[in-house]
This record gives structure tokens, sequence and C-alpha cells, in this order.
């Protein structure tokens, strides 16, 4: 691995952004989005490339010569540092992400999402990184009544494994700013959709299980509420972030778009042209919080970013690309994803 300092035009880079878990749903799409709005920076993409990470996220942007990719690991401090020579940004996503995975054990969460962000913050901090960005989640807040919103002073109170690991990194990152004065940036989050989300998640779940003509497993009542941010709104806020936030600060990122599971359900149902009898009720998730709503009017006034995906329109361009894509998750709903179903819901698909 010997990080190339020069870009596609053979001139020195504007910057050099290290994107970890950039073979995930966000941070595949994420670097889709500085290919095109930064063609000067040059992007060292790393993923270990667990079940999650996918290359074929990343099919076009590999051949560009401003991305270079590392197989590598967070937890690993010797791979992390080779990837930061000369890095003046680190955007961290890489994570264990799905909250399910996290009822069934834990040990994975607690040492990527808290080692992990501890090594790269440590090695980061050693190569004098300018910015670091940790994408936390707006499930670190733990769950809301029927009214209100978070704001980014709510206390922290997660309740699934995945959320209280999601709480340590993003507490350790307030840590070392506070510490060290490492110009940590911490992002809180609500439910992303869109292209190459990982078919566990509830919306490409339930709309490639439709697609082929599969029920598809409703939680309790389905009454929880969710806020849903289209994927690209929420790398356009990073990317705010990273040229306008101010180290040490937290900024809360959403749709500004709340609604009950079952009103999404039905929405996907209605597009792909299926009855309510596609659905079936399931056992309610343990610990499932209720409510997640953001109020997201600090970005939307410090750093004049907002949302401009329709919800609507999104899901619907969403569900059109994995109907046009079935090649990619077909891949992935095979062997050990199989065994997840089994495991998680009872019943083979
Ligand atoms: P994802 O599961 O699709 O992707 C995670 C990526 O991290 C994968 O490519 C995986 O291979 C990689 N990874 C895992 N462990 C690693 C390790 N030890 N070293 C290097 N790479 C590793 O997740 P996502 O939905 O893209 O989420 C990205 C980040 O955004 C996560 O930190 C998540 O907590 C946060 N987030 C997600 C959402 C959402 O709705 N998906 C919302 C808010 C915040
Ligand atoms: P998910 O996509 O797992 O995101 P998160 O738990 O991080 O919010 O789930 C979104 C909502 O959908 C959540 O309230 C749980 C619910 N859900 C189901 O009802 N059935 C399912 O099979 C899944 C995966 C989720």
């Amino acid at each position: 691995m010997s990080p190339s300092t020069k870009n596609k035009n053979n001139t020195k880079p504007e910057k050099r952004i290290l994107v970890t878990g950039a073979a995930g749903f966000i941070g595949s799409n994420f670097v889709h989005l500085l290919l095109n709005e930064k063609p000067n920076w040059h992007i060292v993409a790393l993923d270990s490339l667990t079940y999650a990470g996918n290359l074929a996220n990343l099919t076009d942007c590999l051949e560009n010569q401003n991305v270079e990719f590392i197989k590598g690991d967070i937890c690993d401090p010797q791979t992390v540092t080779q990837a930061l020579a000369n890095v003046d940004i680190v955007v961290n996503f890489a994570a264990e992400s799905h909250v399910d995975r996290s009822i069934l054990g834990c040990q994975d969460f607690i040492r990527t999402n808290v080692t992990g962000t501890q090594v790269l913050l440590d090695a980061a901090r050693a190569a004098n990184v300018k910015r670091f960005i940790q994408i936390s989640t707006d499930e670190v807040y733990g769950s809301l009544g029927p009214e209100g919103y978070f704001t980014e002073t709510s206390p922290l109170a997660p309740n699934s494994p995945y959320s209280a690991s999601k709480a340590a990194a993003d507490l350790l990152c307030r840590a070392y700013f506070k510490t060290y004065q490492f110009p940590v940036i911490v992002t809180r989050c609500s439910n992303n959709y869109g292209p190459y989300q990982f078919p566990e998640k509830l919306i490409p779940l339930f709309v490639t299980n439709l697609i082929e003509n599969k029920k598809v497993p409703v939680y309790g009542d389905g009454l929880q509420v969710r806020d849903w941010i289209h994927v690209n709104d929420h790398c356009t806020a990073i990317l705010a972030v990273i040229e306008k936030g101010a180290p040490g600060e937290i900024y809360n990122v959403g749709g500004n778009n709340d609604r009950p599971n079952l009103e999404l359900v039905k929405m996907i149902l209605e597009y792909l042209d299926k009855s309510e009898s596609s659905i079936e009720y399931v056992t309610d998730r343990p610990g499932h919080d209720r409510r997640y709503a953001v109020d997201c009017s600090k970005i939307e006034r410090e750093l004049r970013w907002e949302p401009n995906i329709d919800f609507a329109e999104g899901l619907t361009r969403t569900i059109d690309w994995y109907k046009e894509n079935p090649q990619w998750w077909q891949q992935i709903k095979t062997g050990q994803y199989l065994k997840y179903y089994q495991q998680q819901y009872g019943v083979t698909i």
C-alpha cells in the first residue's frame, strides 16, 4: 500500500480524504458524491469488506485514478496509520450497523464501533489530521414519546447494543476534542434510504421481498416512527460539515420526514401494486425504540444545509433502482444471508 500523492491530472490533489466503510451503503454513496463534487480530491477508500461491504457498490469509482481502495480493518493500527499518510480529512462510516444483528450478538459491534473508532482517532491524531467526521446516529438519543424532537443537547439514552456502541464512539469523539483539542465533528443522522442499502434494513428488505412475491415482516403493531432521509441528502450534509462545520460540534441531520412504519410499508406496497395481505405481523424487536425524530435546525441555520429530495419521489426512485438492479441484491440474498434470515425471522425465504 503506497498512497499516491498525485491526482489524475498529475497535479497535487487539493485535499486527501480517508473514507472508512467506503464499500457500505452510505460510504459508497458518499464516494460517488465526492467524485462528482470534488474532482480534485484524492479519496482513500478503506473497508474490511464484512458481510455488509460490497465492492460492487463502488464499481465505477474504483476505475477513477483519484480513488485508492484499501481492504483493511479500522481496528488495526498499522493499516490505518498507513492509510492516513498525508490525509487531511477522515470520515468514519465503518461500523456494524444493524440493530437486529446487535441483538443476536454484539461482540463485533463493540470491536468495530468502539475499539475501531478509538484506533482511528489515535492514528488520525498522530497523523495531524485537520478534520475528523464521526458518522454517529440519532439512535444514540434512545426513544421519544409521541411529541417532541431530539436536539443536539438531548441526553444520550441508547437502548440497543448497536446504539450503545455508537454512543460510546460518539462520546469518545467528544472526549478527544475536550482533552486534546482534536478537531472532531459528530453527525447524528436519522434513517437513510437509497441505492446500495444492504437488504436487511426495512426498505430494501421489503422492496426485494415484494419483487419476489414474498411476505414482509412488520415488527409488533408497525406504529413505530422513523424519520427518513435520502442517502444523497445525508451525503451533502456531511460535505457541508467538512467544509463549514466547527470542530467539537455535533450536528443532527434528518429529512424532516417522520412517519409510522406502516405508512411507509403501505407506500411501498402501493407502488409495487401489492395488497396488504403481503404483510406478516411478527414478534416485536426486543427493546424496540418507539419513535425517532430529529430537530435539524442547527445544521440548517449554521451551515445552510437542508434536505432536497422529496420522500415520495426519493422512495419511488429507490424502489425503481432495486427493480432495475436485481443482480446486485440477488447475489447478496444467498448463503450466509439466508442463514441470518432464518435465525432472525424463523422462516426461510
Ligand atoms: P453498512 O453496514 O452498509 O456499511 C458499513 C461498512 O463498514 C461496510 O462496508 C463494512 O464492510 C465496513 N466495516 C465494518 N467493520 C469494519 C472494520 N472493522 N473496518 C473497516 N470497515 C469495516 O452501514 P451504513 O448504513 O452505510 O452506515 C454507515 C455509518 O452510518 C455507520 O457508522 C452507521 O452507524 C451510520 N448511520 C447509518 C444510518 C442508516 O440509516 N443506515 C443512519 C445514521 C447513521
Ligand atoms: P431498520 O431499517 O432496521 O432501521 P432502525 O432499526 O435502525 O431504525 O428498521 C426500521 C424500522 O422498521 C424499525 O422500527 C424496525 C422496523 N422493521 C420491521 O418492522 N421489520 C423488519 O424486518 C425490519 C428489518 C425492520
